[in-house]
């Protein structure tokens, strides 16, 4: 069993779609899989079609009162076959101050997984665009780091002190957690600027190994997807982004992540621009 957690405090750099298309990907290929919606935005929960307004309890209940809520009222089945979602709801925007004060707030979600192990083959947590408590449980609650970095000249803005989180998250809470995964998304083969970003992360040493070979190329059917609530498999299954993110759903399934053994630790700064 792995559990993802699909990172980068950045808004709007490809994890929401990552996080469904691979998700669907993984099912497709037979996996029985969960998505954890942590961000307020629900943009997961949405895009895999579940209706925000018919959520009795949402991952919002799990976290803030897990002695009142059971995982069957809050996990969801979707549009798709071995699919699960434990939505979020807007509720969670407040859980960080809701959380102020109590003790252990941070294995709040490492915990209401637990159950959850025997039940699937991957869960795959979407965190919101920042690096507050949600993202620090689930860096807590995950044994696996995956970035999303779109292929954009700020691409690296910020990755310094992502890493400086996951290594201090390593250190303190979560020995266990790895990074296994660095996506470039948004790709466009036909500038230099797209190329030289995956030159670049080639080129750092802590994730040049966990790279995947396949980049996310841009595509407005993903976009298209995600408003018509479906996963772009299902949406348009021949065009690009379909083929992109099959693709990766394969590298991910047959990774040997006992093989990738980055040193989280080393906190070396990564100059942040490109030219
Ligand atoms: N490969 C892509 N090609 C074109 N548009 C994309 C691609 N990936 C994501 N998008 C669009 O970019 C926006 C931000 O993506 P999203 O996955 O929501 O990012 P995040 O979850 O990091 O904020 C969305 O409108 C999404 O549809
Ligand atoms: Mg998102």
């Amino acid at each position: 069993m792995r559990i993802i957690s699909v990172c980068n405090q950045k808004g709007g750099c490809g994890k929401t779609t990552t996080v469904i298309n691979v998700a669907a990907g993984l099912a497709k290929l037979g996996q029985r899989v969960l998505v954890v919606d942590l961000d307020s935005q629900c943009n997961a929960t949405t895009g895999l079609g579940i209706d925000t307004s018919e959520i009795e309890k949402s991952v919002f209940e799990l976290l803030v009162e897990p002695k009142k809520t059971n995982l069957e009222d809050v996990i969801l089945e979707t549009q798709y076959e071995n699919l699960h979602i434990a939505p979020a709801s807007i509720e969670l925007s407040e859980f960080e101050s809701r959380m102020a004060g109590e003790i252990g707030r941070e294995n709040r979600l490492k915990k209401a997984l637990l159950p959850l192990h025997s039940l699937y083959d991957f869960i795959i947590l979407d965190t919101p665009p920042s690096l507050g408590l949600l993202s620090v449980n689930a860096l807590n609650a995950a044994n696996e780091v995956q970035i999303a970095l779109q292929a954009h000249p700020f691409a690296f803005d910020g990755l310094n002190l992502l890493l400086e989180t996951i290594s201090l998250i390593k250190e303190e809470l979560n020995p266990k957690l790895k990074i296994t995964g660095l996506v470039v998304t948004m790709f466009d083969s036909r500038t230099k600027l797209s190329r030289e970003i995956v030159d670049k992360v080639m080129n750092i040493e802590l994730l040049s190994n966990c790279v995947f070979k396949t980049c996310i190329r841009q595509n407005v059917k993903l976009a298209e997807a995600v408003k018509a609530r479906k996963s772009v498999l299902t949406y348009d299954p021949s065009c690009t982004g379909a083929e992109d993110y099959l693709s990766l759903s394969k590298e991910i399934c047959l990774q040997n992540i006992s093989q990738i053994t980055p040193d989280v630790t080393a906190n070396k700064n990564i100059e942040t621009t490109v030219e």
